[in-house]
């Protein structure tokens, strides 16, 4: 007995202070961008955008039962952040999808009956001494979708865990999570995580890390309350922050915020919806009302969400069509307008040769409470000439469909701002930044 003792003891010595969720800490981890922004990139991009979009709309529509579906389209790599994950003791390493447009946190598990090629080898349960599957009774198992739900005598299994362009399947296990490199103030106990076995899908990092509103999105297990991230465009310069708990706020002096609000339709959704209430393009407000970008009054629809893994903005038909209108008629008289749709975007513009140097009206998006969102990344090069110059640019914008009325601000839009999901407050703040110096 004496002996066990002390090799218990000698074991927590050489472990690394693990943290307990819900301590009020701060701690930092990097994003990566997935794939660079070249022209042409986009149109790959937009086209996964397309199927999450119409998987998230899905998702929103149908709300009949307490446990809807809200998975958001995994495919979505050109567009996307890759967070640093590390699971398991010893820890390893995996890049994982930041999204704050879903909830689960899964990577891909030896052995595998049928997994995509990933950087990494897949996580093995066997060879790290802190895993364990999760059992039905745990409540957590009660929010996997019960579509997906499966549970077996011994395990919480999800069967068929479905997004726009595939489908993810495993088991529930807890494991010790490492968010960052600062092993000390980052390290969490029994996280609840997805291990997945039969995938049907694309190739796409490791998995996904889901930081939505549901109990088994990483900030909710984490109980960290606040992060914040500035997403930097450059794709060659590389490292952009998170900051969760209380290194999570925003020190420049123009900082603006607005309420979270959740769909009253559907009140188990991952989404943080906000209320854009207007827009402005150069000197123009658009004559935007409440029910441009509201909930819908008679379903689960409607609504505005910001989605670190959409990678275009997607605004409600009518809101869009204004938007549109409003760029045509201020940018026409300079510029040809082109069709997007051979570049996965609609509105385009031919800028003449002139290189990435074309003036377009200024962009910005208002928010209840008076918040103001001047947007700094709107536009994108779609094509270039021989000689590398911009010939197309396009608007980063998208219109949704009637029956897919969602409008969701991607991580474009998203670039070179500082955001900051506030749960305590229920608020959503934002600052101009320059993201390299957060
Ligand atoms: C992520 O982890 C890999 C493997 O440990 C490492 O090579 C890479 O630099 C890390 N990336 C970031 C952004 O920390
Ligand atoms: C919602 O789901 C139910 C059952 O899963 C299905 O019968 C119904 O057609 C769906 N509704 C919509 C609008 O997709
Ligand atoms: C998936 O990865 C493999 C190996 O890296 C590669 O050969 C294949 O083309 C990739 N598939 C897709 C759809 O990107
Ligand atoms: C989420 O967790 C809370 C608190 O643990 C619990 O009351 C609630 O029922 C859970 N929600 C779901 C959908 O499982
Ligand atoms: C339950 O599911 C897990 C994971 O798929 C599997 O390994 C295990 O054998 C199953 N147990 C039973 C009793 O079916
Ligand atoms: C998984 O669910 C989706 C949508 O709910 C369905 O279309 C698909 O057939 C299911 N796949 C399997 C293997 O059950
Ligand atoms: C753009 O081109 C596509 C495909 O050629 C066409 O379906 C669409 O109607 C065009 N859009 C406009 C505004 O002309
Ligand atoms: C477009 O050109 C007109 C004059 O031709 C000029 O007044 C206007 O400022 C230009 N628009 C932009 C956005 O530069
Ligand atoms: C959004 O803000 C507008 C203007 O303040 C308000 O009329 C509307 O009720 C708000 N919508 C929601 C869903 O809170």
């Amino acid at each position: 007995m004496a002996s066990t003792a002390a090799i218990l003891a000698l074991i927590i010595l050489l472990l690394p202070p693990i943290t307990l969720a819900g301590d009020l800490h701060g701690f930092r981890g990097t994003l990566t961008r997935v794939h660079d922004l070249s022209p042409g990139k986009f149109s790959e991009a937009a086209r996964r955008d397309s199927q999450r979009i119409a998987f998230l709309s899905r998702a929103t529509t149908n709300s009949s039962s307490s446990a809807v579906s809200f998975q958001a389209l995994l495919a979505n790599r050109d567009g996307g952040y890759n967070m640093n994950l590390s699971i398991g003791t010893p820890p390893l390493t995996f890049p994982l999808l930041a999204d704050t447009g879903s909830d689960l946190i899964w990577t891909q598990c030896a052995p595998c009956t049928k997994c995509f090629q990933q950087p990494t080898p897949p996580f093995q349960p066997g060879s790290s001494s802190t895993f364990s599957k999760l059992p039905c009774t745990s409540s957590f198992c009660q929010s996997v979708p019960s579509s997906a739900r499966a549970c077996n005598a011994t395990v919480c299994v999800y069967s068929n865990y479905t997004y726009g362009s595939g489908y993810t399947a495993g088991y529930l296990a807890t494991e010790t999570l490492r968010v960052g490199d600062d092993a000390a103030s980052s390290s969490f106990r029994d996280v609840v995580f997805g291990c997945s076995t039969v995938n049907g899908m694309d190739n796409l990092t490791s998995g996904i890390a889901g930081l939505g509103r549901g109990n088994l999105s990483l900030v909710s297990q984490l109980g960290v309350r606040r992060f914040s991230y500035c997403l930097r465009s450059d794709a060659e310069a590389g490292e952009s922050p998170i900051l969760f708990g209380s290194l999570a706020k925003l020190t420049d002096g123009n900082v603006q915020s607005t309420p979270l609000l959740k769909n009253p339709a559907v009140p188990l959704a991952p989404f943080y919806y906000v209320n854009l209430t207007g827009i402005t393009v150069g000197s123009t407000d658009l004559p935007v009302t409440s029910s441009t970008f509201g909930f819908e009054q008679t379903g689960p629809g409607g609504g505005t969400i910001v989605d670190s893994g959409t990678t275009l903005t997607l605004l409600a038909k009518d809101g869009y069509a204004m938007v549109k209108q409003a760029f045509l008629s201020q940018m026409a008289n300079n510029l040809t307008a082109v069709n997007g749709t051979r570049f996965g975007y609609d509105l385009c513009f031919d800028t003449g040769g002139s290189g990435g140097d074309f003036p377009v009206p200024k962009l910005v998006l208002r928010f209840e409470g008076g918040a103001e969102y001047a947007v700094p990344t709107y536009f994108a090069a779609a094509d270039v000439d021989s000689q590398g110059r911009v010939t197309v640019a396009c608007l980063t914008m998208l219109p949704a469909t009637d029956d897919q009325p969602i409008t969701i601000i991607g991580n474009v839009m998203q670039m070179n701002m500082h955001l900051l999901y506030d749960l305590d407050r229920e608020m959503f703040s934002f600052a101009p930044a320059d993201c390299a110096k957060v």
